[in-house]
């Protein structure tokens, strides 16, 4: 079984595809750790905005998900892959047609011969078009830089809401106009607006489907 789940910066998607994943025992993949992993090793490489060394960096990329964190050549930096700096990168980086093909056929190897639930932008429409089920959330904007600012400010960052709601602006509008698999609702995609829904009401309302659709 193929879940996947769709949808812009702080609506909800990996939380709900976490508790699924726990509900119904699939094996979850958060996507955007990925593009997130990309863009740590060209911060720390130095080589943002220079597009044929990113190109190349792919070739000897290693970075690995394991159940208990995401690893950059062999470290885990599951909580640098969260900061601010890359957040404000990782888009760009995503925007890059070579970066997106080489992290699509990850995805698809990682979920051979598994029942997974995947969260991205562009799972239900490109990674997994034949899904079985396919969610896309979304919520109001100020909703979702909330969320984000309350995450961070628990983690400890020192971060500021507009700066948050900018960026989260800023990214939906490169991830959704970029040429390269942009953000958007498959056809066959379920919308649902988690914008005034606790959690556990959007899951049980995805559980529904599921359990519909089986
Ligand atoms: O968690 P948040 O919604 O902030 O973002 P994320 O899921 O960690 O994804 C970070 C960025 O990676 C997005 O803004 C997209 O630019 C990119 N991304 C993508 O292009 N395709 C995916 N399947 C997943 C993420």
């Amino acid at each position: 079984m193929i879940i996947a789940i769709d949808g812009p910066a702080g609506s909800g998607k990996s939380t709900i595809a976490k508790l699924i994943a726990e509900d119904l025992g699939l094996v979850y993949l958060d996507t955007g750790a990925m593009y997130r992993l990309v863009t740590l090793k060209a911060l720390n490489d130095g080589i943002l905005g220079n597009l044929d060394k990113i190109i190349k960096m792919l070739d000897n990329l290693n970075i690995d998900i394991k159940e208990n964190g995401f690893y950059l050549d062999e470290i885990d930096v599951s909580e640098e892959i969260r900061k601010p700096i890359v957040s404000e990168n990782v888009s760009d980086i995503a925007a890059i047609r070579e970066v997106r093909e080489k992290m699509v056929d990850l995805q698809r190897k990682f979920s051979e011969s598994k029942n997974v639930i995947l969260d991205g932008r562009d799972i239900g429409t490109v990674v997994f078009p034949n899904a079985d089920l396919k969610i896309f959330l979304v919520a109001d904007a100020r909703e979702r830089a909330k969320r984000r600012y309350r995450e961070l400010i628990q983690k400890g960052e020192n971060v500021e809401i507009e700066e948050i709601y900018e960026n989260i602006l800023k990214r939906d509008k490169i991830d959704s106009t970029r040429k390269e698999s942009p953000l958007k609702k498959a056809k066959d995609a379920v919308e649902v607006d988690t914008t005034s829904k606790s959690i556990e009401e959007v899951k049980n309302e995805i559980l529904r489907m599921v359990n519909s659709n089986i």
